[in-house]
This record gives structure tokens, C-alpha cells and sequence, in this order.
């Protein structure tokens, strides 16, 4: 499965389920942008990883990708619009977007502050919703077919209390995608959810700290363990290759059967 002269950008991708994605593609002869918002050393240290792999990547068979690191909040349109110019600039192109960036706040229903909604919302659903526009502007002036890949959550079926613009944000990436689908198809561009259950990234810091609250979670997952970055990274890669050409509009979930987890006591 090679993605040899496609371009991708992964927005948040300095750390966690983003920086995993960003080296599976490389690994995959991808060239990368590596998005971040407030941790350029996390962008740097990602950056080395993709040269690490291009360093190791001497054959014919076996393409050099690159990367490149860019600074953007997908909480703003005129970011993304910047972000999505500059990498075409950079690149030459973009074939592939990966929806990464996400954030949550906890807070119970009825103390969610009005600027923590927004936070929420505009960089998980808006900044999605515009970034996607963006990127098929691009392909329709190209005349080109790509592809979209969000990553979700378990949370875009699965209640979470105390993190409800989250779900609402992933709910309406689910619809989102379904919509854009049917949308798109006749564009030849596809769009599919990859929607991870608890993966061991930063946004999980407090969980994975509370041995308490951890050893809970673990009882509720089938496969006994937390998922790692690759787990989710191995998928993306397959949504953006050719061999996933037939498949739109779905969502995959990679939790170790977590969602469906119902046991009577
Ligand atoms: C959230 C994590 C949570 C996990 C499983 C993810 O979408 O970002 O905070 O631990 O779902 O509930």
C-alpha cells in the first residue's frame, strides 16, 4: 500500500494521533505537511521523524517523502485558508486531508462557558467543515480526485458526559461526512471517519495520570489495553490509497470493541 508522489496535510500534527498519521504516510512515500497550532517542537520533532524515515528510504523503489511544518489555529477559516495556500505553494499540490485537529473541554451541562463551546466547536466541526471546502476548491481547479479522511470519535455515537460539545462537534462530523459523500461522489472524491476509542495521546494526560478512572476505562475495553497512535495510523493509510478507491461516506471505528461494550453486572 505506497502513496508514492501523493501530498498530504494532517492538521494537528505535532503530537499524538496526528504525529502517528503524518509518519505511517511518510512511511508510505507521502510527502507531508505537519500542522500545528502552539507546539512548533512538537512539529519539529515530527519533522525529524518523516527525515529520519527518508533517510533510511535509499532505493529506487522506495521514494523519498518530505515533510514540512506550518503554524495554524483550525479555529480560524482565514488559518486554514493560509495553511491549505501555503502548503499548495510549498508542495505544489494537496491529494490528500486528514481532519485531525481536535480538542475537548470537561465541564458539567450546565457550567459550559459560551467561549468553551466555541473553542469546541469552531476547531472540530467548523474548522473541519472549511478546511474540507478549501481542499475540494483546490481539486475541482486542479481537476483532480482526492481524498478526505476525518478522524472522529467512538463519541460520535457513544454518550460522554461532561464533554457534550464534543459529542456534538463528532455527531456532526458523522452527518458531515455522510453528506459530503454523496456530495462529492461525483467529483471522485471520497471522505470516510476513522473514530478512535482511548488512545494513549495528550489530550488523555488526566485519564492515563488517575489510576483510578484508567483502570475503569480498561474494563470497558474488549482488547484490554489502550490504543496506540499506529492503531489509528494504520487505517488512514489505508482510507487514503487507492485500495480504498470504492469506500465513502462510512465511519471505522479502532477502539478494541469498546463502543459496543454493554455488560449486565
Ligand atoms: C476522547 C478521550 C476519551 C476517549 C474514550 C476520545 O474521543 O478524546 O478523552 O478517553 O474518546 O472515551
Amino acid at each position: 500500500m505506497r502513496l508514492d508522489g501523493k501530498v498530504a496535510l494532517v492538521t494537528g500534527s505535532s503530537q499524538g494521533i496526528g504525529q502517528g498519521i503524518v509518519l505511517c504516510l511518510a512511511q508510505a512515500g507521502a510527502n507531508v505537511v505537519i500542522n500545528y497550532r502552539s507546539h512548533p517542537e512538537g512539529a519539529e520533532e515530527t519533522l525529524a521523524k518523516v527525515e529520519a524515515i527518508g533517510a533510511n528510504c535509499h532505493l529506487a523503489c522506495c521514494p523519498q517523502s518530505y515533510g514540512y511544518t506550518l503554524q495554524a489555529n483550525l479555529g480560524s477559516v482565514d488559518e486554514i485558508r493560509q495553511l491549505i495556500a501555503e502548503s499548495i505553494k510549498h508542495f505544489g499540490k494537496l491529494d490528500i486531508l486528514v481532519n485531525n485537529a481536535g480538542i475537548e473541554k470537561h465541564a458539567a451541562f450546565w457550567d459550559v462557558t459560551e467561549a468553551d463551546y466555541d473553542a469546541v466547536m469552531n476547531v472540530n466541526l467548523k474548522g473541519v467543515f472549511f478546511a474540507t471546502q478549501i481542499f475540494v476548491q483546490h481539486l475541482i481547479e486542479t481537476k483532480r480526485t482526492g481524498k478526505i479522511i476525518n478522524i472522529s470519535s467512538v463519541h460520535e455515537e457513544l454518550p460522554f458526559p461532561n464533554f457534550t460539545a464534543y459529542c456534538a462537534s463528532k455527531g456532526g462530523m458523522k452527518m458531515l461526512t455522510r453528506n459530503l459523500a454523496v456530495e462529492l461522489g461525483a467529483l471522485g472524491i471520497t471522505i470516510n471517519n476513522v473514530a478512535p476509542g482511548a488512545i494513549e495521546t495528550p489530550i488523555n494526560t488526566k485519564l492515563l495520570n488517575n489510576p483510578e478512572k484508567l483502570g475503569a476505562l480498561l474494563q470497558n475495553i474488549p482488547l484490554g489495553r489502550l490504543g496506540q497512535p499506529q492503531d489509528v495510523a494504520s487505517l488512514v493509510k489505508f482510507l487514503a490509497s487507492a485500495e480504498a478507491d470504492y469506500i465513502t461516506g462510512s465511519t471505522f471505528f479502532v477502539d478494541g470493541g469498546l463502543l459496543w461494550n454493554y455488560q449486565e453486572q
